[in-house]
C-alpha cells in the first residue's frame, strides 16, 4: 500500500507513519501492543477536542444558544465524564449508573438528560431528587409516573416524538417510525402537554427526537426537526407550555470503512444546525430555544483504535487466511449485530503490499464471533499486532464476558501522556458477584 492509499480520516488525527510503522504520537503502536498487552483500546484526546470543535463549529449555523449533549451509552467511564465534563458539554443517560458516574464525573446535574423508553419509578425518582435538566417523556405511562410522583420538587421535562420518519441506517438502528418502541405518537404528545401544563410541579422545557444513528443523508433528520417544530407551535398556541430546548438527538454518521461516505464531521453538524435554524424560521418564527445535539458515535468514536495481537492462522484453498485475534463480539458485536464492516492495518510494515484477503475473527466459541468479513492484508505472523480503527463508540459499551472473557484495558492517549482510564478486567472482578455455596 502506498502511504496515499492509506484511509487517514478512518484513523485518529495523531497516528503518523514513521519508516513503515504506524505511530499514535510519539508511540510505535506495535510496541505499545505489547507493552500494554491486548486487546487494548486507546482514544486519542486531540481527535475527541476535533470532533467536539466540529459540533461548536456546526452550532455557529444556529443563531440561538446551543448545547452539545454527549450520549454516554456511545461508551462511558468515570475519567471520560471528567474529561467532557470539564470541556462544557451535557450528558445524555439512560439508567441510573451513567447518570452516576455522570454526577461522579463532574457533571452539574442540570447538565444531564434522561432518556430511555421503560424508566422505572426508581429511576424517575432518583433523576428528580437529583435534579437533572430534563427528564425526556418517552410515553404515557412514564408521564403517569411523573404526574403521581410525591414530590414538590419541579421537574422539567421534555416530550420524545415519535415522527413516523423511517431513518436510512440498519433496522436495529431505527428509532423514529411508526412502529418503534420510542417516543409519542403527534396526539399522544399533545395529549402530554396538555397534562403537564395542568399540573403543578411539571414542566414542559422542551422536546425531542432521535429517528436512528448512523445517518449521513440530513434529509429525514431535518424531516423530524420540522415535525418538532410544528409540536412546538401547536403546544404554544395551545397555551401548554414555551419550548426553550428543541432536541434533534445525535444519529450523525462516521465512516468505518474506506467505502464509507467520508464527509466531514464539521459540514454534517454545519448541515444539521442551518437546516435546523431555516426551519425554525419558516415554521416558527419567534425566539429562538436552546439547540440541543446529543451526539455518541460521532464525538467519539474516529479516537478509539484497537490493537490485537495474532494468533492462529488458517490458510484456506482458495488462497483466503483466517486470522485468529485475542478479541472479538465480546469487545465488538458491531459485526456481529448490524454487519458492521471495519478495516485492520498491522501497524509494523503497515504499508507492505498485501498478501491476499483475510478474516478477521476472534477466539470465542461462535461462528458469528468475527471481527472483519474480508480485508487486505500484507503477511502477519503469530505475535504480531493488529489495528483496527474507529473503535471508539458501541464497541466497549456493548461488551461482553462471553467465554469469560475479560474486558479490554482502555488508555487516554494526550500530546504528552498515555494514561490509564480503566484497566483490563480480572478473574476476580468477573467473580465479584459470586455467592459461594454454604453448604
Ligand atoms: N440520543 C438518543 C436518544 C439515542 O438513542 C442515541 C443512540 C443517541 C442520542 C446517540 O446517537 P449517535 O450519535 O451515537 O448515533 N449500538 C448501535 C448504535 C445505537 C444507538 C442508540 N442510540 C451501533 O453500534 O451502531
Amino acid at each position: 500500500m502506498r502511504p496515499t492509499d492509506f484511509p487517514r480520516h478512518l484513523w485518529p488525527l495523531s497516528v503518523h507513519f514513521y519508516q513503515n510503522r504506524l505511530f499514535l504520537g510519539r508511540h510505535d503502536l506495535a510496541d505499545l501492543a505489547e507493552r500494554l498487552g491486548t486487546p487494548a483500546y486507546i482514544y486519542d484526546l486531540p481527535t475527541i477536542d476535533h470532533a467536539i470543535a466540529a459540533y461548536r463549529h456546526g452550532l455557529e449555523a444556529w443563531p440561538g444558544p446551543g448545547l452539545i449533549t454527549y450520549a454516554s451509552k456511545a461508551w462511558l467511564s468515570l475519567p471520560l465524564a471528567q474529561l467532557l465534563a470539564r470541556r462544557g458539554l451535557g450528558l445524555d443517560v439512560v439508567s441510573l449508573a451513567e447518570m452516576t458516574i455522570g454526577l461522579r464525573g463532574g457533571f452539574a446535574p442540570s447538565m444531564l438528560h434522561l432518556h430511555g423508553n421503560n424508566k422505572r419509578p426508581e429511576l424517575l425518582r432518583r433523576a428528580v431528587d437529583a435534579g437533572v435538566g430534563a427528564i425526556v417523556v418517552d410515553n404515557l405511562h412514564e408521564l403517569s409516573l411523573l404526574e403521581s410522583m410525591r414530590s414538590a420538587k419541579d421537574m422539567r421535562l421534555w416530550l420524545r416524538l415519535n415522527p413516523d420518519l423511517l431513518a436510512p441506517t440498519h433496522a436495529y438502528r431505527q428509532t423514529g417510525h411508526h412502529g418503534s418502541k420510542f417516543g409519542m405518537t403527534w396526539d399522544d404528545a399533545l395529549a402530554a402537554a396538555r397534562r403537564i401544563a395542568a399540573h403543578p410541579h411539571l414542566h414542559l422545557t422542551g422536546l425531542h427526537v432521535h429517528i436512528g444513528s448512523q445517518i449521513f443523508d440530513l434529509d429525514p433528520m431535518l424531516a423530524s426537526i420540522e415535525r418538532l417544530i410544528d409540536l412546538a407551535v401547536a403546544i404554544e398556541r395551545a397555551g401548554w407550555g414555551r419550548i426553550q430546548a428543541l432536541s434533534p438527538g445525535g444519529g450523525l454518521g462516521v465512516p468505518y470503512h474506506p467505502d464509507d461516505p467520508a464527509i466531514a464531521l464539521h459540514t454534517l453538524a454545519e448541515g444539521l444546525c442551518a437546516g435546523a435554524a431555516d426551519a425554525w424560521r419558516r415554521r416558527h418564527g419567534g425566539p429562538l430555544p436552546t439547540l440541543i445535539l446529543e451526539p455518541g458515535r460521532s464525538l467519539i468514536a474516529r479516537s478509539g483504535v484497537a490493537l490485537y495481537t495474532v494468533g492462529a492462522i488458517r490458510h484456506l484453498s482458495d488462497g483466503k487466511r483466517i486470522i485468529a485475534v485475542d478479541g472479538g463480539m465480546s469487545d465488538n458485536l458491531r459485526p456481529a449485530l448490524y454487519g458492521a464492516r471495519y478495516t485492520a492495518t498491522p501497524p509494523r510494515n503497515p504499508l507492505d503490499e498485501a498478501a491476499g484477503p483475510a478474516r478477521i475473527v476472534g477466539p470465542l466459541c461462535e461462528s458469528g464471533d468475527f471481527l472483519i468479513e474480508e480485508v487486505w492484508l500484507p503477511n502477519v505472523r503469530p505475535g504480531d499486532a493488529l489495528a483496527i480503527p474507529v473503535s471508539g463508540a458501541y464497541h466497549l459499551s456493548m461488551a461482553s464476558n462471553y467465554n469469560g472473557t475479560l474486558r479490554p484495558a482502555v488508555y487516554l492517549h494526550t500530546p504528552d501522556d498515555l494514561i490509564l482510564l480503566q484497566r483490563r478486567e480480572t478473574i476476580d472482578d468477573l467473580m465479584r458477584r459470586d455467592q459461594p455455596l454454604s453448604f
